[in-house]
């Protein structure tokens, strides 16, 4: 038995209702944590691996609390490192989904740091990564919709589909070069 296989049968699965939606607002989240001498790169800042995995992490959960289940991350649509954070800073790392289709969820993240002593918040790294559910068998599994709570979550879902189509079409083209 697999590492994976072996976790999940440690419990049952849910039943988990597809005809009930559930908002942005339901499953975002924010996760911190104080930087240290172990997080460092060559440069003595934070090692940008260690910001990937954190952000990998925290937008996971977003994902599995959505579904009520296990997931694999399928893609990183984007990574941008904006400014260097630093050893000492805290690390917020608020993620959000912005679109879920019938297995799939995009979740946005914004990775800010924050000198405690001085309190100069800086917006270090933005991210985009889709998430699969899986069932027992480690199959895609259908999740539930994502259902806008009010206006503002209704545009971020709209903005996500057009992102999403334009994304296809380029895609498409890239493909055939
Ligand atoms: C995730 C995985 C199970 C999907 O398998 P698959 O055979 O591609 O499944 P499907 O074709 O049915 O696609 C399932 C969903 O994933 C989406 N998907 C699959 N590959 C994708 C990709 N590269 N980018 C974006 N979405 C993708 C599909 O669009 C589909 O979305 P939908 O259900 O919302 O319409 C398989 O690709 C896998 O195991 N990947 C490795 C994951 C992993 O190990 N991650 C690293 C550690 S967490």
């Amino acid at each position: 038995m697999d590492a994976f296989h072996r976790i999940l049968s440690r419990r049952e699965l849910p039943e988990v209702d597809l005809t009930k939606g559930r908002s942005i607002a339901y499953s975002r989240t924010t996760t911190s944590r104080i930087m240290e001498v172990l997080d460092a790169n060559g440069h003595g800042n934070v090692h940008g691996g260690v910001i990937m995995r954190m952000v990998d992490e925290a937008a996971a959960i977003v994902a599995i609390k959505h579904s009520q289940r296990p997931v694999v991350t399928v893609r990183v649509d984007r990574f941008d490192f904006l400014a260097p954070a630093y050893i000492g800073n805290v690390l917020y790392i608020y993620s959000a989904l912005d679109y879920v289709g019938r297995s799939s969820m995009e979740v946005r993240v914004e990775v800010n740091t924050e000198d405690l002593i001085t309190g100069e918040v800086r917006h270090v790294a933005s991210s985009q990564l889709i998430f699969v559910a899986l069932d027992a068998n480690g199959k895609p599994t259908p999740v539930p919709p994502l259902e806008p709570a009010d206006d503002a979550e209704l545009a971020i879902i709209e903005r996500a589909l057009r992102r999403r189509e334009r994304a296809k079409k380029i895609e498409a083209e890239l493909k055939d070069l």
